[in-house]
């Protein structure tokens, strides 16, 4: 019997294996096993530790069994074996291969013939373990210079603006999930159907009272034709939502009931106002709002009507 480790130190290791593996095999979730199920995992653990010293207790007898019936020549080497430490050989040799140094028994043939005050000096190789990374290295070396000095791979500079790059995508991927990041400067129309919903949800109960149900106006401007007393276009519309209108006309700043995200909604739904008619339109009021950022701008300026125009002609912003 080779292996003599205590018996409590083996129950204690093979109790800590099973609970790793039952971390392992066990989904749930984020949160470890132990704090999800915690009855049910505790009571699994004393089953496996009262198994795992009743196996203890069992080998233990059995060996005794075995033990008494030997004789007493096979009793001293039963125990003599079992007293024997034991090793890992290969380890041992390979420890001793890399350290490179000579047996105690051997050093005659290596001392140097020099002698300074009784202290004299071995001529040892150098140690293999310390070799072998010097090697190691000079290839590696080798292999950099080749590679960043005569092929040019690339460069610090280029590596950092590799880097900034890849985090400005992940910037962006972000802020597209995180819908309630938005402010006016970042905000884009939503065309998703459960945006439209959500944001004609929100303008049913809170702007009604004075837009109307089909924007058509009442309190507020006309919201469904061109014409925008605080800029057009979904980031004007976002921060007029957000901001509130001028002193005094009856728009406050909605930042305080609502979040950017609901804004976002909301004012994309304005949106969708856009050249419909509505039952009971109130006149135009402020300039014809042109997206500055639009590709191609037809009708020159002074051609287009101030006021009424022909509201089925109009393209949504
Ligand atoms: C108490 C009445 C009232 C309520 C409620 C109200 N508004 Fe207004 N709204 C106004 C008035 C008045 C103006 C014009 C502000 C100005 O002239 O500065 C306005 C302007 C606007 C404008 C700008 C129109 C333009 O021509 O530039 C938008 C967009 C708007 N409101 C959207 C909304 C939304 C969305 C809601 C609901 C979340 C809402 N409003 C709730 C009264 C209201």
């Amino acid at each position: 019997m080779k292996n003599n480790t205590a018996w409590w130190l083996r129950i204690t290791v093979a109790f800590f294996l099973v609970i790793i593996l039952m971390e392992v095999y066990i989904d749930s979730g984020d949160k470890p096993a132990f704090l999800t199920y915690p009855t049910l995992m505790f009571g699994f653990m004393a089953l496996i530790l009262l198994l795992l010293i009743a196996i203890a207790f069992i080998v233990q007898a059995i060996e005794n069994v075995l033990y008494n019936t030997l004789d007493e020549e096979a009793k001293v080497r039963y125990l003599a074996t079992k007293e024997k430490k034991w090793e890992w050989t290969w380890g041992k040799n390979m420890y001793n291969k890399l350290l490179g140094s000579k047996p105690m028994e051997a050093e005659g043939e290596i001392i140097l013939d020099h002698n300074y005050d009784g202290i004299r000096e071995l001529d040892n190789n150098l140690p293999p373990w310390w070799v072998y990374l010097f090697y190691a290295s000079i290839v590696f070396g080798v292999v950099y210079l080749l590679r960043f000095h005569v092929f040019n791979d690339y460069n610090q500079k280029m590596e950092y603006e590799q880097e900034v790059a890849a985090a400005q995508l992940e910037i962006e991927a972000y802020k597209k999930t995180a819908k309630g990041l938005v402010d006016a400067n970042t905000v884009v129309f939503l065309t998703d159907a459960s945006d439209i919903s959500a944001g004609k949800g929100i303008f049913e109960s809170n702007c009604v009272a004075c837009h109307m149900a089909d924007g058509g106006g009442g309190i507020g401007p006309n919201l469904t034709d061109q014409n925008w007393i605080l800029g057009g276009g979904i980031k004007n519309v976002f921060h007029t939502i957000s901001e509130g209108g001028r002193d005094g006309k009856g728009m406050i700043a909605w930042k305080q009931n609502l979040k950017p995200v609901e804004i976002a909604q909301v004012a994309s739904y304005v949106l969708t106002f856009q050249g419909t008619t509505p039952a009971n339109p109130k006149a135009a009021e402020g300039d014809i709002w042109v997206d500055p950022n639009a590709p191609v701008q037809e009708a020159p300026a002074d051609t287009i009507p101030a006021v009424k125009i022909d509201s089925a002609a109009v393209t949504m912003n």
